[in-house]
C-alpha cells in the first residue's frame, strides 16, 4: 500500500491504513471521526453493497467512488473498531474526547467498541439529518449519532472561562449529492460544531477523514489536524478540500494563536 504524507498549514495528511499510521503519530488533544459503519439494510446482500450503492438513491452511485472497511460483519467490526480504537487511544491526550460518528444498527456495537478499546464512555450525542428518507406506518430515519467518551476521567473547572457548551442534538441537513465529493460527506457546520470538544490551537485527529470535512471544520475553527485516509482518490479531495479552506484563513490572521499542536501530532 502507498503511503504519503501532505502538510498544508496546520493541517498533516497522511494516505495509508490508519493501523499502520496510528502508531507512528505524536500526542493528540482529541479524536473525532466517522469510520464505515459496516450498517444497511435487511440482509447480508444489503451489507455487503457496494458503499457507492448502499449510501445513495439508485441512480446517484456513478458520482461517488467506493470505500473500503463497510462489509464486515458486526463481530469482526467490533474486533476491528476495537483495535484501532485501542491505537488511537495511544495518541490521545489522557481525559481527552473521543467522538465516533455511528447508526442505529450500529449503535450498540459502537459504544461496545469504545469501551473494549479501552475508552471510557460518557454519553451519545444526535445529529438530526433533517431530511431523512419517510416511510410509511413507522417512524422516519433521519438521525445518526456521535459516541463520545474520553482517555480516562477529566477534572472540570466549572469556573474556566474558556469553556464552550455544546448541544446534544445537532440539526443540519445531509448534503445534497451535487455537493457531496464523498457518498457520506458530513455537513461542514456540523463539523465546525464537533471539532470545539478541543480548544483553539489545539491537534484534533481523524483517522478516516474521506473527503477531509473535519480538517476543513478544523481550519475555519483554528484547531490544526491530524488526517488518514485509505482511498487515493478520497485522499485527493481531502487535499483539495483543506488547501482551499487554508488559503481562504490565511486571510483572517490570529486564527491559529498556538501552533504547537501540528508539531506534536507529526512526532517532531
Ligand atoms: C465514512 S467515510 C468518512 C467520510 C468523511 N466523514 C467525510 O466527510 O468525507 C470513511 C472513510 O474511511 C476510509 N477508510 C476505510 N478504512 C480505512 C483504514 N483502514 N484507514 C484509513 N482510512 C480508511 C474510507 O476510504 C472512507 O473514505
Amino acid at each position: 500500500m502507498k503511503q504519503r504524507v501532505e502538510i498544508i498549514g496546520n493541517c498533516t495528511l497522511y494516505l495509508g491504513d490508519c493501523l499502520a499510521v496510528l502508531p507512528t503519530l505524536g500526542k493528540v488533544d482529541a479524536v473525532v471521526t466517522d469510520p464505515p459503519y459496516s450498517s444497511g439494510g435487511f440482509t447480508r446482500g444489503d451489507r455487503t453493497l457496494e458503499t457507492s450503492r448502499k449510501y445513495q438513491q439508485t441512480g446517484l452511485e456513478k458520482y461517488f467512488d467506493n470505500f473500503s472497511g463497510d462489509s464486515r460483519d458486526q463481530r469482526s467490526w467490533v474486533y476491528w473498531m476495537s483495535f484501532w480504537i485501542s491505537l488511537a487511544l495511544r495518541v490521545l491526550e489522557p481525559g481527552a474526547m473521543f467522538c465516533l460518528f455511528t447508526d442505529w444498527r450500529q449503535l450498540p456495537a459502537t459504544t461496545d467498541a469504545l469501551q473494549c478499546g479501552g475508552g471510557v464512555w460518557r454519553g451519545i450525542a444526535v445529529w438530526d439529518k433533517q431530511n431523512g428518507r419517510p416511510f410509511p406506518d413507522r417512524f422516519k430515519s433521519s438521525a445518526e449519532y456521535i459516541v463520545w467518551g474520553r482517555n480516562g476521567p477529566r477534572k472540570i473547572d466549572m469556573k474556566d472561562k474558556d469553556s464552550v457548551y455544546l448541544p446534544g442534538v445537532f440539526s443540519f441537513p445531509f448534503p445534497s449529492p451535487l455537493k457531496r465529493e464523498h457518498s457520506t460527506q458530513k455537513p461542514i457546520e456540523l463539523m465546525k460544531n464537533l471539532v470545539q470538544v478541543a480548544r483553539p490551537g489545539k491537534t484534533i485527529l481523524d483517522p478516516f477523514m474521506g473527503s477531509g470535512t473535519t480538517g476543513v471544520a478544523c481550519v475555519e475553527q483554528g484547531r490544526c489536524f491530524v488526517g488518514i485516509e485509505l482511498n487515493e482518490k478520497y485522499f485527493a479531495v481531502a487535499c483539495k478540500r483543506i488547501e482551499e479552506a487554508w488559503r481562504a484563513q490565511e486571510k483572517q490572521p490570529g486564527l491559529f494563536p498556538d501552533t504547537a499542536g501540528r508539531a506534536a501530532a507529526v512526532g517532531e
